[in-house]
Formats: structure tokens, C-alpha cells, sequence
């Protein structure tokens, strides 16, 4: 049996930085389900494909490939690495929309799962407790207010350099709640059984002292 845990959220609630610490230190894989839908994202404004084209969509994301490299994503599309080319606030947008998509979903529910692979997986997005891999041993949900995520985004985007607006940030993030709660398919939920942990008031630090405390619990390990 190969160990999976789960970490999900709204976005910007720090999800990512806690799951990429957490598959460090394990040294098991690390799957960023976020990056699979901005791929497609990524695709759809790069090649043009019109967000209600979901044959197009489906299309463009068997074309691509993910992989991976060195326990991490690799996202290729026409021979190129565009892995660091999916974290603009405009593909995050295209990528709430596709998202929604349920055909889109179904089409990389399979990929995701065959990242589950020893010595372990990390998965971190909205599903991945309630859908994609409801076998966890361990799920996690972090929560925190519009407000405190959306300056946490603008403190990264800035440091960044890119030019954003807090009201334009919260506006983003609150359609993209919605979004993310309000779809038939796979909806935003706290999975049952999930570790809740509310981060308004905690650092990075407490953060993942909290997950490695239950991570330690749960699988006898010393992090
Ligand atoms: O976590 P992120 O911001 O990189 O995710 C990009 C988009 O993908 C976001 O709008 C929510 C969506 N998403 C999803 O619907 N299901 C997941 N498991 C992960 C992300």
C-alpha cells in the first residue's frame, strides 16, 4: 500500500508552501493539482481554445504531458517544459473557469491518481481528499479568511514584481470561492474526517508544526 496525504483549501491559503515542505521532508512525491488545471489553462490561451469549446479543452489536456521529475510535476506540451509558465494571476482566472468543467475533470482524474506512487504522495488541491484519493490516511484542510489570503497573494505577487491591486486580489479570490464551492462536480468540501487547521492567526512555522505533528501521529515517523 502506498501512503497518500491529502492538503485542501481555498486558494491562496498557503497550501502549497505547506505540501511542498511536507513531500521535502518525507521525500515522497508531491502532486500539485492546481498546476494540472493552469496547464490546460496555459494551453487554452496559448493555443486559442475557447472556454466553452470542452471538446477543445479535453483535447488540449490529453496533449499534454505530466510526469514526474525528480519526485515533482513536469508539465510538457509541444516538447517545451511549461512548467513555469502557469503561475499568472490571467491563467489562474482561465484556470477557475476550465476547472468548473466536468468533462475537463474526468479527463485528469486517472493522471492524478497515477501519481500515487512509493514511497508516498503528497496531494495538495481542492478534491484530493474527497475525490481523487479518498483512501488517505491523513487529510488535512486549511482554511483562512478572504482578507488574510488575499494579502498573503499580494505580498508573494509583489515580492514577484508583478503589479496588483489588494480590492482586485479580494475581488478574484472571492469569485474564485465561488467558483470553487458552487460547481456540481467535486465542489470544495472539508472531507470527512480531515484535520481542520485555521492559519489567520498562525505562521508558516506553526503551520507545519501542526501537520508534522499529525503527520508523526499518523505514521509513526519523526519530522
Ligand atoms: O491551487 P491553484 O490556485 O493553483 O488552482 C488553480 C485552479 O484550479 C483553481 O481555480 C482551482 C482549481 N483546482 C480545482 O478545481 N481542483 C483541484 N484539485 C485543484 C485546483
Amino acid at each position: 500500500m502506498t501512503n497518500v496525504i491529502t492538503i485542501d483549501g481555498p486558494s491562496g491559503v498557503g497550501k502549497g508552501t505547506i505540501s511542498e515542505h511536507l513531500s521535502d521532508q518525507l521525500k515522497w512525491n508531491y502532486l500539485n493539482s492546481g498546476a494540472l488545471y493552469r496547464a490546460i489553462a496555459w494551453v487554452a490561451r496559448n493555443d486559442l481554445i475557447n472556454l466553452n469549446d470542452t471538446k477543445g479543452l479535453e483535447k488540449a489536456s490529453k496533449n499534454i504531458i505530466f510526469s514526474l521529475e525528480n519526485k515533482k510535476l513536469k508539465i510538457q506540451y509541444k516538447n517545451k517544459d511549461i512548467g513555469s509558465l502557469i503561475y499568472d494571476e490571467e491563467v489562474a482566472k482561465i484556470a477557475s473557469k476550465v476547472s468548473s468543467k466536468p468533462k475537463v475533470r474526468e479527463s485528469i482524474i486517472n493522471i492524478q491518481r497515477s501519481f500515487k506512487k512509493p514511497p508516498g504522495l503528497v496531494a495538495e488541491g481542492r478534491d484530493m481528499g474527497s475525490v481523487i484519493f479518498p483512501e488517505s490516511q491523513l487529510k488535512i484542510f486549511l482554511t483562512a479568511s478572504i482578507e488574510t489570503r488575499a494579502q498573503r497573494r499580494f505580498k508573494q505577487l509583489k515580492d514577484r514584481e508583478f503589479n496588483v491591486s489588494l480590492p482586485a486580489l479580494i475581488k478574484d479570490l472571492d469569485a474564485r470561492d465561488r467558483r470553487d464551492k458552487e460547481r456540481v462536480n467535486s465542489p470544495l468540501v472539508i472531507p470527512k474526517g480531515a484535520f481542520v487547521i485555521e492559519t489567520d492567526n498562525l505562521t508558516v512555522i506553526e503551520v507545519k508544526n501542526t501537520v508534522n505533528e499529525k503527520v508523526n501521529k499518523t505514521y509513526g515517523t519523526n519530522i
